[in-house]
């Protein structure tokens, strides 16, 4: 059967298909296993803690804490549930009166339940008004529980992150991206070679919202899903063009290697894309660790001179000079 969640789709043509899969129900949430079973926990049993959600984008961080609130609180969400989304203004002043209005508003809820204020990417909030939010979960902490999402929980305050529990997200598997990308073909009846999925897969590097992007704009755009179609629409250079660069490299060809660089750099790509895919690439190799790690080693390096503004061909023909060259160098242990 398909995932459930998937099931609800049909209804509505016009969605774009990350919102018209987002699983309602936590159970549906796919991949951090550890994360999803606590939350389970806390549905199940309420006096739900403050909590803070924290990871990379794209991996289920707003979908579970929609659920969550909807699992805990059913027909009352609407009056006791306030989402502050990055959208909203959530500067000092909201903090001190909307968030405080609805900390004192009075809400009649079964035992164990609490109104919950849900705060998405609370990270770009100023530590002004998570100051201000601090004093308010200490104040209403009977009545009122918080809900963070954020990126890095670092760029919580602290006095916040010690009165939350984390629930840490990680990027999720290329299996479980490849079975909800087969769940959503399925349901959307999409076109497709199982190298275009797999494509998608890899595009998305762990990230969800990525991946079902990607499907909706490649089937949109060209009624078919194969690797040509997925690299064109995402604008990502070829990962099979630059593993055989690698290949080139490691066989100490530097003029094939070139080669296929130029013709990258030709074809209008950044050196930012192509270093992007190629550390991606490298990571994944089949060849020896000792190489491996000289060669991540160089194409960081590179990596970080093209981010600090130099992504010039020759910066790039360089970097194939010293990985070809890394053979030699690095010495088998
Ligand atoms: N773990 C997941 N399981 C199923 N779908 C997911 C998952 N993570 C993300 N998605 C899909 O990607 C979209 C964005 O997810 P979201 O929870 O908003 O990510 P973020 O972690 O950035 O808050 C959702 O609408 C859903 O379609
Ligand atoms: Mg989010």
């Amino acid at each position: 059967m398909a995932a459930s969640g998937i099931s609800q789709g049909g209804k509505d043509y016009h969605l774009p298909w990350v919102e018209k899969y987002r699983p309602s129900k936590i159970a549906d949430i796919v991949g951090n296993q550890d994360a999803v079973t606590r939350l389970q926990v806390i549905a199940r049993d309420g006096n739900m803690p403050n909590l803070i959600f924290s990871g990379p984008p794209g991996t289920g961080k707003t979908t579970s804490i929609l659920a969550l609130a909807h699992e805990l609180l059913g027909p009352n969400y609407k009056e006791a549930v306030l989402e502050l989304n990055a959208s909203d203004d959530r500067g000092i002043d909201v903090v001190r009166n909307k968030i405080k209005m609805f900390a004192q508003k009075k809400v009649t809820l079964p035992p164990g339940r609490h109104k919950i204020i849900l705060l998405d990417e609370a990270d770009s909030m100023t530590s002004g008004a998570q100051q201000a939010l601090r004093r308010t979960m200490e104040i209403y902490s009977n009545s009122t529980r918080f809900a963070l999402a954020c990126n890095i929980s670092s760029k919580i305050i602290e006095p916040i992150q010690s009165r939350c529990a984390i629930v840490r997200f990680g990027r999720l598997s290329e299996q479980d991206i490849l079975n909800r990308l087969l769940d959503v073909v399925e349901a959307e009846k999409v076109a497709y070679i199982p190298e275009g999925l797999e494509a998608v897969v890899f595009t998305a590097d762990g990230d969800m919202r990525q991946a079902l992007n990607n499907l909706q704009a490649t089937f949109s755009g060209f009624q078919f899903v194969n690797q040509e179609n997925v690299f064109k629409v995402c604008d990502q250079p070829h990962p099979l063009l630059i593993s055989s660069m690698i290949r080139h490299t490691l066989e100490g060809n530097i003029d094939e290697a070139y080669r296929g660089m130029k013709h990258l750099f030709d074809m209008g790509y950044s050196a930012s894309d192509i270093i992007t895919t190629l550390f991606r690439l490298v990571k994944n190799y089949d060849m020896a660790e000792y190489l491996k790690l000289e060669f991540i080693r160089e194409v960081g390096f590179a990596h970080m001179r093209i981010a600090d503004g130099v992504g010039s061909l020759l910066q790039l023909a360089g970097l194939l000079a010293k990985l070809c060259k890394a053979r030699t160098r690095a010495k088998a242990p």
